[in-house]
């Protein structure tokens, strides 16, 4: 079995088993293709993953069942398996950021580096469900099982927002805005409503997105914020893609800014000593402020466990 064999195969058994029968059955079927595979180790590692390639053939409407329709149409695929990256852009997270961003002295200048379409720069304009809880009224609705902490009580006062991203989407462009939604699981229709209802709301006021290094490029943003709002730097789901050296300079840099920094990543990228135990065994990250860690978060901010006082 090749490498790239077996990246489908534990794809189909480890991520997509649970989220995706489709993609389950489709990644074991390219696991078994060795044409596909052939073709696949030609490409770059980063451009051989399971969840691009599959965001390109939902991107070109490619059947999800088919593996030889890959082959058929392997210059199509490849051409945006190279100009394309996974850059996920989920608004689910925002329900994880709320109680931090609601309990710091408002109004805010929000700062997020790793923004992809800058989706998560909207707080402000979402609505949440936890538990009974309802923060907002208005669509789309962030359901968070949240448990370990009071939720907020409204939403935070959002005065300046600012992303920074290496390859920024454009929300108002047709293709980046389908980009985004073919990087959606087939099945998960509900992330598929609140990511459109997200972009409506960020068409109509489209976020300021640097092309930049979070490194190289964070201090020259962070200088434009305005004097008179909380400045808050944000990442979520971004450091896993940024090597190590580059992480521990953004970390150093963060902490020197006159900000606020939360960030929700993987424990594995940002090292907190003497974290509790996940409260199971699915993939958490870590919520922290300032550098402490608050809560366990879902990847999607589906769910979150405080462990610090709220
Ligand atoms: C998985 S996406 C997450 C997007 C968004 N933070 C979210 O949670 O929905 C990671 C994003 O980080 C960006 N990124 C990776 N390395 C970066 C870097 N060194 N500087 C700026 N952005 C970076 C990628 O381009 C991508 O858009």
């Amino acid at each position: 079995m090749s490498a790239t064999s077996v990246t489908y195969a534990e794809f189909a058994a480890r991520e997509a088993h649970i989220e995706s029968p489709t993609y389950e059955r489709l990644s074991l079927a390219v696991s078994r293709d060795d044409r596909l595979l052939t073709l696949l180790d030609t490409l770059p590692a980063p451009k051989r993953q399971p969840n691009l390639l599959f965001g390109v053939v939902r991107y070109l409407d490619g059947p999800l069942d088919d593996t030889g329709w890959i082959v058929a149409n392997w210059d199509r695929v490849t051409s945006h398996l190279m100009s394309r990256a996974t850059q996920t852009n989920e608004i689910g997270r925002c329900a994880v950021l709320l109680p931090i961003l609601a309990a710091l002295p408002q109004p805010l200048a929000l700062l997020e580096v790793g923004a992809s379409a800058g989706l998560n720069l909207f707080p402000d304009r979402y609505s949440y469900r936890y538990g009974d809880h309802l923060v907002g009224r208005n669509d789309p609705v962030l359901p968070c099982d949240a448990s370990g902490m009071t939720p907020p009580a409204t939403r935070p006062e959002v005065v300046w927002r600012a992303g920074i991203d290496l390859n920024p989407l454009d929300i108002t462009d047709p293709a980046d805005a389908a980009w985004l939604d073919a990087l959606i699981w087939p099945e998960q229709e509900h992330r598929r409503a609140r990511l459109q209802a997200a972009i409506r709301i960020a068409t109509a006021d489209p976020p300021r997105l640097l092309r930049g290094d979070l490194v190289d490029d964070l201090p020259a943003l962070a200088a434009q914020a305005p004097a008179d709002a909380t400045l808050v730097i944000f990442h979520t789901s971004v450091l896993y893609q940024v090597p190590a050296p580059r992480r521990q300079a953004f970390v150093s840099l963060v902490r020197d800014l006159p900000a606020h920094w939360i960030s929700n990543e993987n424990a594995d990228v940002i090292s907190h000593p003497g974290l509790p135990r996940p409260p199971d065994e699915t993939l958490h990250n870590v919520l922290a402020l300032d550098g402490r860690p608050l809560a366990w978060t879902r990847p999607h901010g589906q769910a979150m466990t405080w462990f610090a006082g709220s």
